[in-house]
């Protein structure tokens, strides 16, 4: 039977929390009512969306599924701690640059997806690209820009995927994800022929501040 500590005491974007365990809830809902980290969106609740997306330890996990005391002795990193300071994070920079945004809802899920696969692979295929981001909805920008924001930074994001089975690194499954397949729109809208070729893929620090 699993035991649950007497308080939840974690590291959220650097800083030391306590949280009473005084009733069950998600960890999506401490960030947001008691952190008071709004940034974190709840969209479907169900972990379809991956708007609610936090790192937990480095990893992306839905928040929405993710009970609050299992972040007892963890770090969490939402959107508002990705930033250093004034500067914004490299993927941050992109997303701006190539206006990978509209309403913003699906925003912060997406940005933190896709900074968690730069960190444990710099140099993702397309493939890698499209399973780290599988299951995240975006309703307005459309995945374009947001592909465009990934090639950027990552000059592997146009390869083809290799024939045959995969090989290679693979990114780590989020424990907290159901096996949700992307809606039939998204895969469609992912494809590597709907987009322009790319002149320049600068690295993580030559993307303009
Ligand atoms: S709100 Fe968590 S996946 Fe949609
Ligand atoms: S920018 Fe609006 S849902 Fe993605």
């Amino acid at each position: 039977m699993t035991s649950f500590p007497r308080d939840i005491e974690t590291w959220i974007n650097g800083l030391p929390y306590r949280f009473p365990t005084d009733r069950p809830r998600t960890l999506l809902e401490m960030l947001r009512h008691e952190a008071g980290l709004t940034g974190t969106k709840k969209g479907c609740g169900n972990g379809e969306c991956g708007a609610c997306t936090v790192l937990l330890d480095g990893q992306p996990v839905r928040s929405c599924l993710v009970l609050a005391q299992e972040a007892h002795g963890r770090r969490i990193t939402t959107i508002e701690g990705l930033a250093d300071k004034h500067t914004l994070h490299p993927v941050q920079r992109a997303f701006h640059r190539v206006a990978a945004v509209q309403c913003g809802f699906c925003t912060p899920g997406f940005i933190l997806a896709i900074a968690a696969l730069l960190q444990r692979n710099p140099d993702p295929t397309r493939e890698e690209v499209m399973e780290a981001l599988g299951g995240h909805l975006c309703r307005c920008t459309g995945y374009e820009a947001i592909f465009q924001a990934v090639e950027l930074l990552a000059p592997g994001a146009l390869r083809a995927p290799s024939p045959g089975p995969p090989q290679g690194r693979r990114p780590s499954a989020d424990p907290s994800r159901p096996a949700v397949r992307p809606t039939p729109a998204a895969p469609h809208e992912m494809q590597p022929e709907d987009h322009p070729p790319q002149t320049r893929n600068p690295s993580l620090d030559e993307v303009e501040r």
